[in-house]
C-alpha cells in the first residue's frame, strides 16, 4: 500500500513519534505544512499534538480528503492520561467536529501521550495555559476531571511522557 506518515507538531513529541513510527515502518514522513497532494495515496498515518482539544494540522489536512476511499489511522499526542476513557472520550468527541463525516468514518483512531516544558513555550501558549491553570485553582476539586487535576500536577514544570512501546499498536494496523 503506498502510505505517508503526516505529523502536526510545534514542540517536537508529535514529530518524534512521527519519526519513530517512519523508521519502524520504512514509510516517508513529512510535516503537514509541507503536503500538497495527499490523493495519490492509499493510506495515511496522521499524528499530532493536541491543542485545546484539536489536532494541529489535521482539519486543514484532511479536508483534502473528502469523498476518497484513503484509508487513515489518526494518532493524537497530548499531555493528558491516555489510560483513561473520560480523556480519550472527550478527544475523540473533539476529532469528529474537525472531520467531515466520511472522513471519519474510515479512520482508526489511537491515543499517545506527549510531553511540556513550560519553559520552551511560546507566549500564546503560555498565556493559554496559565489562565486555563488559574481558572481551574478556582474550582472546587470535587468539579475538576482528571485532566484538570494533571495539568495542575504538571504546571509550569517540565514532563515527558514520550512511550515509543506505545506505537506497537499503530504498527498492528498499518498495511
Ligand atoms: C496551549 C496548549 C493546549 C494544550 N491542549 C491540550 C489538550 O487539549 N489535551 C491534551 O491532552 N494536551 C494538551 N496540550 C499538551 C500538548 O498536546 C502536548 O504538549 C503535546 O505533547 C504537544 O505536541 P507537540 O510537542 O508535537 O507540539 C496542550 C498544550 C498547550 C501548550
Amino acid at each position: 500500500m503506498k502510505s505517508l506518515i503526516i505529523y502536526g507538531s510545534q514542540y517536537g513529541t508529535a514529530k518524534a513519534y512521527a519519526t519513530k513510527l517512519s523508521e519502524i515502518m520504512e514509510i516517508p514522513c513529512v510535516s503537514y505544512e509541507c503536503v500538497k497532494e495527499i490523493m495519490n495515496y492509499e493510506q495515511i498515518i496522521y499524528i499530532g499534538g493536541l491543542y485545546a482539544g484539536g489536532v494541529k494540522g489535521l482539519k486543514n489536512t484532511f479536508r483534502l480528503l473528502k469523498n476518497t476511499n484513503v484509508k487513515t489511522i489518526i494518532a493524537t499526542v497530548g499531555l493528558a492520561d491516555v489510560n483513561n476513557k473520560e480523556n480519550t472520550d472527550n478527544i475523540k468527541a473533539s476529532i469528529a467536529k474537525q472531520l467531515e463525516k466520511d472522513v471519519l468514518d474510515n479512520s482508526l483512531i489511537f491515543h499517545l501521550r506527549g510531553g511540556i516544558d513550560y519553559s520552551k513555550l511560546n507566549f500564546k501558549h503560555k498565556t493559554m495555559m496559565k489562565m486555563l491553570y488559574h481558572s481551574l485553582k478556582n474550582k472546587p476539586v470535587e468539579n475538576l476531571t482528571q485532566e484538570d487535576k494533571d495539568l495542575i500536577e504538571t504546571y509550569n514544570k517540565k514532563v515527558d511522557f514520550v512511550d515509543y512501546h506505545s506505537l506497537n499498536q499503530i504498527v498492528e494496523v498499518i498495511q
